[in-house]
Formats: C-alpha cells, structure tokens, sequence
C-alpha cells in the first residue's frame, strides 16, 4: 500500500492578533419597541441588551469582516501575504457562492491564502478556532485568519417580538499561528441537528424567492435558553478539565453574548470564582452570532480587563444545535 506524505506538524499554536469592527449606527431598545410591542425595562430585564449596532447600506459581511481582518492583522505582527487560510465564520453573507473569504482575502492582499466560509451560527467562532488550531498544529497552515462577522439586521423579522431586539451587527478576527507554548485549549464541540428547527431561516430562501416574502430568523427562544443552561456549563468544565486548567486558572469567561441570564446561569453553575471578568458585551452590542466571543473579548482587552497571556474560557453555542468551547491565552 502507498503511503502518502503529510506536512510537518508544528508543537503549539495560538491566537496572535485580534481585531473588531462595530457599526456606527446605535439603535436603541425604543427604536426597536417601535415596531413590536414591548419596552426598554422588559428587554434590559430579560436580555441584558441596552442597545446594539445595525450596519448600513454600505456595510456588509465582507466589509465588516475586512476592517476586523487588518486590524487583527497588524496586531499580529504579520502581512496578509504570510496567510495560508482566509476563513470567515458567518450565517449572512449575502451570497451562496463565492463566499465572504474569497472577498475579504482578495481584499486584504491575501494572495497566497486559500479562503473558505464556515457555518456554524453562533458557534462558528469557537468552531473556526479549533479548526484552526488543529490545522495549524497538523503542518497544513501556519497562518490562518479567522473572522467571525455577521449582519443579522438584514435577516432579522423586526415585527418579531422574539428575536427583534435581540439581534445585530459585527465582526471581530483572530490570527492563528504557531506559538512557543501551546495557546489554545482542546475544543469540545457537538451538533443536535434533531432540534434544528430551534433556530431556523424560514422559509427556506428558494421558497422564499417563489413566494415572494422574505427568509427571516426564526427562534423558540425558552428551548434554546433551556438547552443552552442544560448544557453549556458541562460543555464549558469539559473544555478546562481537557486543557488541564480548573476555574482558579481563568481569567475571564467570555460565553456568546445571547442573553445575559443564560450567562448567569454558567457563571453559577461553573462556580467561577470572583476574580474572573464575566464579558457581558451583549450590553452594547447585543447578540452578533459568530462575532459575539471575538467582540466580547476586544471588549475586554480594550479596557483593560483582560491582558496579553491571560487565559480565557470561550463557548459558542446557537443554531443547529451546535456547540464548541474551548480555553485560549489572550494575545
Ligand atoms: O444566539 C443563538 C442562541 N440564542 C439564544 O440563546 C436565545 C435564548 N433565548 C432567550 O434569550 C430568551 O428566550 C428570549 C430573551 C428570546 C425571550 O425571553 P423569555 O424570558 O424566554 O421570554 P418568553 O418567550 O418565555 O416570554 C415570557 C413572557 C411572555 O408573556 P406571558 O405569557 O408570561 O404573559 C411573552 O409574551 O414575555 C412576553 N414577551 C415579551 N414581552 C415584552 C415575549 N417577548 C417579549 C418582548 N417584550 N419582546
């Protein structure tokens, strides 16, 4: 039997650059009340959302995603030529196909990078991580730029009581490489197609188009919050105990930015001691599926709360059902 070549594995990887961007436009909870019936006090209550950013005409995934990407990059310390892998995490890129990576790569002067999209909703960050990381240690990459952005204002039903609130705009971008120790935690990550209709684009676009009505987001929210405080602080234990490092190690917690009780919830159940930063960036920014832990974590290290070599612990989790969480250093 033949037996191929692999490329040479590299020992660590890491994140070694992160970048944001968020919209100018800040749309408040009583812009938002002015179409569906409800109120500021019932939102902050019940969400944690004051307000959140909804791009413009002029502000794309890709467009977001590219000024999330230079920044990242700078902060590296690379160029975009030294990148083998574009990959952008999104559930709203306006096209099937090309991707948003193409995009961004062409953009950016990624011109030896390969460049893909990666769906995993709200989890599509932690997913592209580990992704990324196992690439990266495997030989196949070793610089990958990893972008979650999303603009789900344009799929967002604003006459939706549910959901209209709760959704928004963003990009936040990560550079991973190789590092001298290993910066980035084992991923724990799963998928329970057999709740996909939790969160679902309905009708599917092809419907849509016939019919003439809009795809938008759909949300049970409670079965999603149930399952989301049922599981996600095993999953979260789970991804420190495989790192080897126990809650004393942390940080800071930065969870998706879904709903501020869902986050008080594992930050129960994990028993975080009171020293950790709880990123609570759903404030300001409400939730921006896979921009919402890169955000979350500029947040942090924007003010101060959080330093290079602090070690985090990250869990996506949302549409599909899917997951992923896993522990990283701060770069
Ligand atoms: O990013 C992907 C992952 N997504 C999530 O993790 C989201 C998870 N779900 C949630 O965050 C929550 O389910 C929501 C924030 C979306 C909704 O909060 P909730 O506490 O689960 O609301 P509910 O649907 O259980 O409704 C409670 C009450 C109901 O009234 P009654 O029947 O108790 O009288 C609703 O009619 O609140 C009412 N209600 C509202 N009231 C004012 C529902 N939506 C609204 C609203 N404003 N927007």
């Amino acid at each position: 039997m033949i037996t191929l070549n692999t490329p040479a594995p590299t020992a660590h990887a890491g994140i070694l650059g992160l970048g944001t961007f968020r919209p100018e436009r800040v749309v408040s909870n009583d812009e938002i009340c002015q179409r569906i019936d409800s109120n500021d006090e019932w939102i902050q209550e019940r969400s944690g959302i004051i307000e959140r950013r909804h791009g413009g005409p002029d502000e794309t995934v890709v467009t977001m995603a590219t000024a999330a990407a230079r920044k990242a990059i700078a902060d590296a310390g690379i160029t975009a030529q030294q990148l083998d892998l574009v990959m952008v995490a999104t559930v709203t890129h306006r096209y099937q196909t090309p991707s948003a990576a193409v995009e961004v790569a062409a953009a950016i002067g990624a011109v030896n990078a390969a460049a893909t999209d990666t769906s995993a909703a709200c989890a599509g960050f932690c997913y592209g991580l580990g992704i990324a990381d196992g690439m990266i240690r495997s030989g196949s990459a070793k610089y990958i730029l990893l972008i979650g952005a999303e603009k789900l204002s344009e799929i967002v039903n604003f006459e939706d009581r549910g959901t209209a609130f709760l959704f928004a705009d963003g990009a936040g971008a990560v550079v991973v490489g190789p590092t001298t120790a290993q910066g980035i935690g084992p991923t724990i990550w799963g998928a329970d197609g057999t709740q996909r209709d939790a969160i679902i684009m309905d009708p599917d676009i092809f419907t849509a188009e016939k019919a003439g009505t809009p795809s938008v987001l759909t949300m049970q929210g409670q079965q999603v919050f149930r399952w989301a405080v049922g599981q996600m602080g095993d999953v979260c234990a789970e991804a420190m105990a495989a790192a080897g490092v126990t809650a004393s190690d942390l940080s800071a917690f930065v969870p998706h930015q879904a709903n501020n009780r869902i986050t008080d919830a594992l930050v129960k159940q994990l028993d975080l001691p009171e020293n950790v930063v709880i990123a609570r960036d759903i404030q300001y920014s409400g939730n921006t599926s896979a921009a919402s832990v890169p955000l979350a974590l500029d947040r942090l290290r924007e003010n101060g709360e959080v330093k290079s070599g602090d070690l985090v612990l990250m869990v996506g989790f949302g549409a599909g059902l899917v997951h992923a969480a896993q522990v990283a250093l701060v770069p």
